[in-house]
This record gives C-alpha cells, sequence and structure tokens, in this order.
C-alpha cells in the first residue's frame, strides 16, 4: 500500500518593516549593513546575515567571493562559522538574511540556499531549539518562519548516522 505524506511549511509574511517586531527589524538592518561590505566582485550580489544569540549578542557575516569560484562562502555560514569560532558556547536564537544588487532591485524575501540550510540544522541541533529565521530582499515583504527544518525538511542529520 502506498499513501502520500505531506509536509507543512508555515511562513509567518510581514508586509512591511513597521509591522515586523522590533528585534527582528534590527537584526535586519545589522544584515543589511553587512550586505554593504560583502565581497562580491564576480555575482555583484551582496548578501549579509545576522546571528542572535542568546546572550543578546548580534554576529553578522557577508558572502565572501573568490576567484576559484568554488573557494567562495555564502554569508550565512560565514555568519554562523564565525559563531562556531568565537561564541561556541553560546545558543544561536534567530538568523536574520537579507540581499542586494547594484543590477537589479531585489524586491523578495531572499531564500538561503540548501548548503546554508544544511548548516543551520547543525546549529539548530546543537541549540537543542528552534532558529527563528527572518528574511528580506532590498524592499518589500518580510518572510519569518519559526525553525530551520521547516525550510529543510528531511535533512540528513547526525541520528541518521547511528541507525535506529
Ligand atoms: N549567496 C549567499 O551568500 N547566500 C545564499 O543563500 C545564496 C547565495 C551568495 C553566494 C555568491 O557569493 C552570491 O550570493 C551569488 O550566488
Amino acid at each position: 500500500m502506498s499513501r502520500e505524506l505531506e509536509i507543512k511549511t508555515v511562513i509567518t509574511e510581514f508586509d512591511s518593516l513597521d509591522e515586523l517586531p522590533a528585534s527582528d527589524a534590527a537584526l535586519l538592518e545589522v544584515a543589511g549593513n553587512a550586505a554593504d561590505s560583502a565581497y562580491a566582485p564576480y555575482s555583484h550580489f551582496n548578501v549579509g546575515a545576522a546571528v542572535l544569540l542568546e546572550n543578546g549578542e548580534i554576529v553578522p557575516g557577508n558572502n565572501q567571493e573568490n576567484v576559484a569560484y568554488p573557494s567562495g562562502l555564502c554569508a550565512e555560514r560565514v555568519a554562523l562559522f564565525s559563531v562556531g569560532a568565537h561564541h561556541p558556547n553560546i545558543t544561536v536564537k534567530a538568523i536574520a538574511i537579507t540581499a542586494k544588487s547594484e543590477r537589479f532591485n531585489l524586491d523578495e524575501p531572499l531564500a538561503p540556499c540548501g548548503a546554508c540550510r544544511q548548516v543551520m540544522v547543525e546549529y539548530e541541533k546543537k541549540a537543542g531549539q528552534s532558529i527563528r529565521i527572518i528574511l528580506r530582499g532590498q524592499e518589500g515583504k518580510i518572510h519569518v518562519i519559526n525553525g530551520v527544518t521547516d525550510i529543510l525538511p528531511l535533512s540528513f542529520s547526525s541520528d541518521k548516522l547511528k541507525g535506529k
């Protein structure tokens, strides 16, 4: 017998920054500033991320490109690995991600790439609690997601290494 299993993702959409909780708007602002100093001479697509820690500290990151293209790294992983290096024992509570391009106007929320979602799942597991995700483009609507597994269901996790 076969059956269809449905997976549900819940996104809270806000029309403008004014409607967003102040702490989310503040985190997005740090992400926006980080995007301004991204090193993206090849794509001209500047991404900024800001990670909120349990102690209130905010750790920024931005994309770092390389002439050998795959050697570069996304903003989200730059920020999260910086947390791992500098604050290894402090829980990640939220991440805001935004992007801007000088070539076009990005008016939709930026969705993080699959590899960054996988890294976020790792930090969520490590923290033992959900990481709030706040997404925005250069302007327009904002998407808030309550946990990484919502945007990376069926993820590869450490349970799989142990078997049942
Ligand atoms: N990029 C990010 O920083 N985060 C994402 O989630 C998607 C893509 C970067 C990688 C590259 O420097 C540029 O955006 C274009 O792909």
